[in-house]
């Protein structure tokens, strides 16, 4: 065994080798004892081993089995991101790395898109930071603005990766549940699930640092109202506490129902990070492109998480959320707009963001069914 070593060692790394053999004879431990007690998991991901995602995959393996578990779209990506993707590959300064808060042309775009609804301009560079997915900005936003010993108000049932990055962060999260309003002959719809404003106020305390909201809903399809939003912004004010406000289905309402920011009520924006999804808008999932916007004075923890572990976000990726061929009248500079634009006039999208009757006669407010989150049964 020594001889084989030796000829994949060096001389150096064989002697320390040797040493650590010979150390462990002196203290009565096997090699294999002393190792092992390095190997162990770090206490931040302690009993998070478990995920969702991973065990309905693996059960799903069987042929005959019917995968209700990580939901994807069934609508095709529209051609037009589709075929920016194949230009992109085509221009070589789009295959090499890029900004690592995001690709300077997608900010400026995101910039132009979001400015409509929070009707105040939008830094490019640092009130928004593109992310590996809407996964990515919550995880720079707990790890970058949660601390040991805070709580985190989590709104059940809740998409699931919510309660492990809040117990990675070392924060405590603090759940309240959607209750069911009683039907009375009316069809049921998801917006019989509400909060209790009492009970909410309830879970809100000196030691809250947050709440996730989720608006549209995943999984119930619900859509927050004005004034359910306008209970969850004064407590937020009350108790100076900050929301993470998960928005990756914006785009995907029924006629009849109108998606609000939180971050657009009064006293909101300088307390809010709103998360939004390239992945759901446009039926690519697997791209994992996902953005954060709010103030630059909570932007800037975000980015020094993304800047310290993944860094960059793929360039190609991002290059495709813009139309390279529209330039900027005034200086020539190619533009991004015009894809996104594309976003808020959906009935030009191709094709167009489908309303399903059947999620509809189901109550749903947004299409998005999703069976695969976590729901906590105790306190429903
Ligand atoms: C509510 C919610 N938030 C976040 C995500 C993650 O989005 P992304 O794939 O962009 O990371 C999902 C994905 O299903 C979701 O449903």
């Amino acid at each position: 065994m020594f001889l084989a070593l030796g000829r994949l060692c060096t001389r150096g790394s064989r002697a320390k080798f040797l040493k650590t053999i010979y150390a462990s004879k002196i203290l009565g431990l096997s090699t294999s004892a002393k190792m092992s007690s390095k190997l162990k998991n770090a206490k931040r991901i302690e009993g998070l081993d478990k995920n969702v995602w991973i065990e309905f995959t693996k059960l799903a393996a069987d042929p005959s089995v019917v995968n209700l578990g990580q939901g994807l779209p069934d609508i095709s990506p529209p051609n037009y991101v589709k075929e920016e993707l194949s230009k992109v590959a085509a221009i070589d300064s789009l295959n090499q790395y890029t900004r690592g808060f995001g690709h300077p042309s997608l900010v400026k775009a995101l910039s132009c898109l979001y400015e409509k609804f929070y009707q105040n301009r939008i830094n490019p560079d640092k009130e928004i930071l593109v992310t590996v997915g809407a996964y990515g900005s919550l995880f720079n936003a707990i790890q970058g603005l949660i601390d040991e010993g805070d709580e985190v108000i989590v709104i059940v049932p809740f998409y699931d990766c919510y309660e492990p990055m809040v117990r990675m962060a070392g924060a405590t999260p603090v759940f309240i549940p959607l209750r069911a309003k009683p039907v009375d002959g009316k069809k049921w719809s998801s917006s019989d699930w509400t909060l209790d404003p009492e009970e909410l106020a309830s879970k809100f305390n000196s030691k809250t640092k947050a709440i996730i909201l989720n608006t549209p809903h995943n999984p119930l399809g619900k859509v927050f109202t004005n004034s359910e939003l306008q209970v969850i912004a004064d407590l937020c004010i009350k108790y100076d506490a900050l929301c993470i406000s998960d928005e990756v289905y914006e785009w995907l309402v029924y006629t009849g129902n109108k998606h609000l920011k939180i971050a657009t009520f009064p006293g909101m924006w300088e307390r809010t990070v709103t998360i939004g999804s390239a992945g759901k808008t446009f039926s690519v999932t697997g791209w994992k492109l996902g953005w954060s916007i709010g103030p630059k004075h909570l932007i800037k923890h975000l980015q020094t998480v993304q800047q310290n572990t993944i860094y960059t976000c793929a360039t190609p990726l991002q290059g495709s959320m813009y139309d390279h061929s529209v330039n900027n009248q005034n200086t020539g500079k190619k533009i991004g707009r015009q894809v996104l634009h594309s976003w808020i006039q959906p009935k030009t999208v191709d094709p167009p963001l489908v309303e399903s009757a059947e999620a509809e006669s189901m109550g749903l407010e947004h299409p998005w069914i999703l069976v695969s989150v976590r729901i906590l049964e105790p306190v429903l």
